[in-house]
């Protein structure tokens, strides 16, 4: 059997390499198991790809396409037609694709339009925003795929509600909790960031379009991040989009001279997960971190106005507050003034999803 395994973009790095692992302790008992992985390009800076290769000691690609940034069509586009060349050449029984970014869609896409078959990891997440990118490839992703791979029961009543059958849907867990689990001991004995002690800082990301690319949007966002970093210093690793933003719509050269938030270069995995774990709070709009911070029992402020991880707030640490400026303070400041919630972590979130996944995988006919 033959699998292609897709890799795009940062938040698929930390999803791929367990299931790369499980593959890899199969094949002694598979003569005929052969297993490609193969990277889009589409994030390519060494702080945004290698960094994470290294840290999860993810094998290098066997294939790059080399897509870089573009528009949405142009980049979706340009791996459609690198990778139908890849798929007439190799002629994969399976491609895998995990999360929701544009590689995730435009891989399936292809593949399915060549009659290969598709396994979707992480499927069945709805955010009900048509307005985020990662809802419309999730949308496209679902529908095609021949197996759908769920984090969450929740995600699996998604999907029954859009008519997907019962026997395409495998609730596995989640693989990037697998990669959490494995490394977060290592992670937690390194050293903080200079200045930096444990419990005495609060973690800003911040990338999506809908909080970077409007320049009010982004300057209240980062008004408040102020009032808060006077109480708790803020660390802020900043995504390349977002400091492109905060440069051109003239707040870079202000946050570089602030004291309350501190703006450092994007982390590689293993030093970002120890910043979290010594953290008090994260403030966020990614989607995985507020995943790894229910796992690690660390409050999570998410400011968008939906999350398709609805099941980190149900039990987990994460709390909605959407982009008001009071809603994102009052959250905070309870935090910082103690308020607790009695947490726990989702069913078969144990590090084992990888091998649930690559179990069913290998029991597919050719
Ligand atoms: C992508 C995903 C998003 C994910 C995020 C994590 C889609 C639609 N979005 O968003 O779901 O949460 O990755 O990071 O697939 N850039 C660089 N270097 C890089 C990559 C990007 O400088 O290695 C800059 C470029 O200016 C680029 C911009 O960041 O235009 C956006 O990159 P892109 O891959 O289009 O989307 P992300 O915002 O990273």
């Amino acid at each position: 059997m033959k699998f292609i395994l897709i890799a795009g973009a940062r938040p698929n790095f930390m999803k791929i390499a367990p299931i790369m692992e499980a593959f890899s302790k199969q094949r002694p008992s598979h003569d005929d198991l052969q297993v490609l992985l193969l990277h889009t390009g589409q994030h390519y800076d060494p702080k945004m790809s290698d960094g994470f290769f290294e840290d999860l000691h993810i094998p290098h690609p066997d294939i790059n396409l080399g897509v870089g940034s573009g528009s949405h069509a142009q980049q979706t586009a340009r791996v459609m037609v690198a990778f139908e060349e890849v798929c007439l050449r190799e002629q994969p029984d399976w491609v895998v694709v995990v999360g929701d970014v544009n590689s995730t869609m435009a891989c399936t896409i292809t593949a399915k339009k060549l009659g290969i078959r598709v396994a979707h990891v992480e499927a069945g997440l709805r955010s009900f925003d048509m307005s985020m990118p990662e809802e419309i490839n999730r949308l496209c992703t679902d529908v095609l795929a021949d197996l759908l791979f769920t984090t969450d029961p929740i995600a699996d009543r998604n999907l029954r509600r859009e008519g997907v059958a019962e026997e395409k849907i495998h609730f596995v867990g989640n693989t990037m909790i697998d990669t959490l689990l494995q490394h977060m001991d290592h992670a937690r004995a390194l050293p903080l960031p200079d200045g930096l002690r444990a419990n005495e800082y609060a973690i800003l990301t911040l990338h999506r379009p809908g909080n970077v690319d409007d320049r009010k949007t982004l300057s209240s966002l980062i008004g408040t991040i102020r009032e808060i970093g006077r109480r708790l210093p803020v660390v802020f690793p900043a995504h390349p989009r977002t400091v492109g933003r905060l440069k051109e719509f003239g707040l870079l050269g202000s946050l570089q001279h602030e004291t309350s938030i501190r703006l450092l270069e994007p982390m590689s995995y293993l030093p970002f997960i120890g910043l979290v774990t010594h953290s008090r709070m994260v403030l966020t709009d990614s989607g995985g971190i507020q995943e790894e911070t229910t796992v690690l029992g660390i409050p999570c402020i998410t400011m968008r106005p939906n999350t398709e991880r609805p099941i980190t707030c149900e039990v987990g640490t994460n709390i909605l507050v959407g982009g008001n400026p009071e809603s994102i303070r009052t959250a905070a400041f309870a935090v910082l003034d103690g308020a607790v919630r009695q947490t726990s972590i989702p069913e078969k979130w144990d590090g084992r999803a990888a091998e649930r996944i690559v179990r069913v995988l290998l029991s597919k006919e050719v």
